[in-house]
């Protein structure tokens, strides 16, 4: 009997250990406000839930806004902001209260799943470093007073600045001067098992630094690897050697439990002249990338397969945001609702026909065709290889078919790399040929000679992303089939030993 309890025990603990692995990596958005022209929080509530958006990080606890998403089944991270700090750590008193009248009327209706108590504390000025474990632990107090604690996560974001080396990976080691905060939040976090919370921007490391990243690198988008000297781990992407780093900065000080979270990542979509890689195509391919990579729960070089949450900066464009051009320009939707580009946050379908897309050309609709001052040779083989590995097909530039005249290789070229390009998202490098193809804002159809467009023939496109989803769905199924199985398991178990 003693012997069948534990068994009992044994099973059911591996179904829960199952059950959370079964949850994936997940994708949110940052709902940040700083801005005078946004939409009322309700009409958010039901753009993010059309969106299927299913996590949201705030940076307040605005009770506007947590209304909004009451009953709603999006999880929230809600945050303290860095001036509340100083109360916040100076007495428990002042946490419960707010705890008490700020969140507790809201909760659980408003699914809140965690709260971020300070933000890039080593970003601001003052002593807010100095003040975030004290007020870290004052928070965790106060759930604790209400049994919330393992149902509501305590952590704080920050800056890859808390490092002072992220290059190679491997090499990754906090900056000693903020040890003084760090090595408490760290014992806090591993206490709690609350995640290492990180804004992570390639879009900076690029702009910054033209010359020594490729933006290729940042796009997620690199046909080369960069390799670690030290681990021969091979990176294709900024992101994963970021987080790296910060995995790696944490093994230096022996918390390998720690699990990082993305707090922030995105990427402009306008910027000033200064900024020439904020674009609404750059933003898009970081974005739909980043989702594909997350979602297919692949990991980094250093922590393969394991699990990671990430949140997308950010909703909206923010017109009171302080700094360059881009700093405004960071959201997925304008304030009126509409999308900068489109973006697919499940990172399984085609991406949508955007709804506004004025920024890339008037209706939205772009074309690709061939350069007039490309080599034969060069057309040629760009030709060869969209009629054959790029799957175009390319029946009607054959003789007799309508787009066989005028019978050059500039518009042949260009029917089939139009094609192409739109089978394939109508991405920038989905026309890039090697620098022989040229993106359009006219349709070049002419007679019965018609050229494709986005969404008038998505067979090619879906089969591409289908691919790329099959093993998360595929990985989802395995886990919810074992876990019925353990589960049937235990019952049959517990009514064997009930007899
Ligand atoms: C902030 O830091 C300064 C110098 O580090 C110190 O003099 C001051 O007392 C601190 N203020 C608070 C409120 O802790
Ligand atoms: C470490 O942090 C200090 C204080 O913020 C800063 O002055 C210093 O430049 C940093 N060191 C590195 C290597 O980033
Ligand atoms: C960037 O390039 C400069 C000169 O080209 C070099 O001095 C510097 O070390 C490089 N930085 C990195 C992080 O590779
Ligand atoms: C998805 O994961 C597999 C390995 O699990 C990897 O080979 C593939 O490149 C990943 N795809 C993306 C888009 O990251
Ligand atoms: C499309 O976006 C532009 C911003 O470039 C905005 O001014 C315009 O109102 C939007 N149009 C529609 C129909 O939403
Ligand atoms: C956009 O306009 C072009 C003509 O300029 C037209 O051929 C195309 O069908 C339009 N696209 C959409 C999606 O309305
Ligand atoms: C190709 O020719 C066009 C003019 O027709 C010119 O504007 C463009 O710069 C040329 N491109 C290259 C790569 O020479
Ligand atoms: C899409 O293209 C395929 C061939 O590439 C064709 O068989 C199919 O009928 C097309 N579908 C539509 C809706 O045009
Ligand atoms: C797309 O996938 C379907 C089956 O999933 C297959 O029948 C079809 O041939 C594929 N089309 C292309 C263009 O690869």
């Amino acid at each position: 009997m003693a012997r069948g309890v534990e068994q009992l025990i044994f099973l059911i603990s591996l179904l829960l250990t199952l059950l959370v692995l079964c949850r994936g990596s997940t994708i949110g958005v940052c709902y940040g406000r700083n801005a005078d022209d946004l939409p009322t929080p309700d009409k958010v509530a039901q753009l993010v839930q059309q969106h299927k958006i299913k996590y949201l990080r705030i940076y307040d606890s605005s009770i506007q806004v947590l209304k909004a998403f009451a009953n709603t089944g999006v999880e929230l991270m809600i945050g303290i902001t860095n001036s509340d700090l100083l109360p916040f750590s100076q007495f428990q008193s002042n946490v419960d209260t707010w705890l008490k009248n700020s969140v507790l009327p809201y909760y659980p209706a408003a699914r809140i799943t965690y709260i971020t108590v300070g933000a890039e504390v080593t970003e601001g000025p003052g002593n807010a470093s100095a003040l975030v474990v004290p007020a870290m632990h004052n928070v965790l107090m106060a759930l604790k007073k209400v049994g919330l604690h393992k149902k509501i996560k305590v952590s704080s974001t920050h800056s890859l600045g808390v490092l002072s080396r992220s290059f190679p990976p491997s090499a990754g080691a906090f900056n000693s001067s903020h040890a003084f905060f760090l090595k408490p939040m760290l014992e806090f976090l591993a206490e709690n098992q609350s995640p290492f919370m990180i804004d992570i921007y390639p879009y900076y490391a690029y702009r910054d630094s033209p010359n020594n990243v490729s933006l290729d690198y940042a796009l997620f988008e690199s046909s080369s690897e960069v390799i670690d000297p030290n681990t021969g781990l091979l990176y294709t992407n900024m992101f994963d050697a970021q987080i790296d780093a910060i995995y790696f900065a944490l093994m230096a000080l022996n918390f390998r439990t720690i699990k990082v979270m993305v707090t922030e990542t995105g990427w402009p979509s306008k910027g000033s002249s200064k900024e020439k890689a904020a674009t609404p195509d750059n933003a898009q391919i970081y974005n739909t990338n980043l989702i594909r990579h997350v979602i297919n729960n692949s990991g980094t070089p250093a922590k393969l397969g394991e699990e990671l949450d990430v949140y997308i900066f950010s909703l909206f464009n923010e017109n009171r945001k302080p700094g360059m051009e881009s700093e405004r320009n960071w959201g997925l939707f304008y304030p009126d609702q509409t999308s900068v580009y489109s973006l697919d946050f499940s990172g399984k379908g085609v991406l949508d026909v955007p709804a506004n897309k004025s920024l890339t050309s008037f209706n939205g609709t772009t074309w690709c065709i061939a350069s007039n001052n490309a080599s034969q040779l060069d057309l040629q083989n760009a030709l060869d290889w969209a009629c054959g590995s790029g799957n175009v097909d390319c029946s009607a530039i054959q003789p007799s078919q309508p787009c066989f005249e005028p019978d050059t290789l500039v518009s042949h070229a260009s029917y089939a790399f139009n094609s192409y390009y739109q089978q394939n998202g109508a991405s920038d490098v989905a026309c890039s040929f090697g620098g022989t193809g040229v993106k359009v804002n006219k349709d070049p159809s002419y007679d019965n000679c018609m050229y494709m467009i986005t969404g008038s023939n998505k067979t090619a496109a879906s089969n591409t992303t289908a691919i790329a989803s099959t093993s998360s769905s595929a990985q989802n199924e395995a886990c919810a089939w074992i876990s019925s199985f353990l589960l049937m398991t235990c019952v049959v178990y517990f009514l064997s030993f009930e007899h």
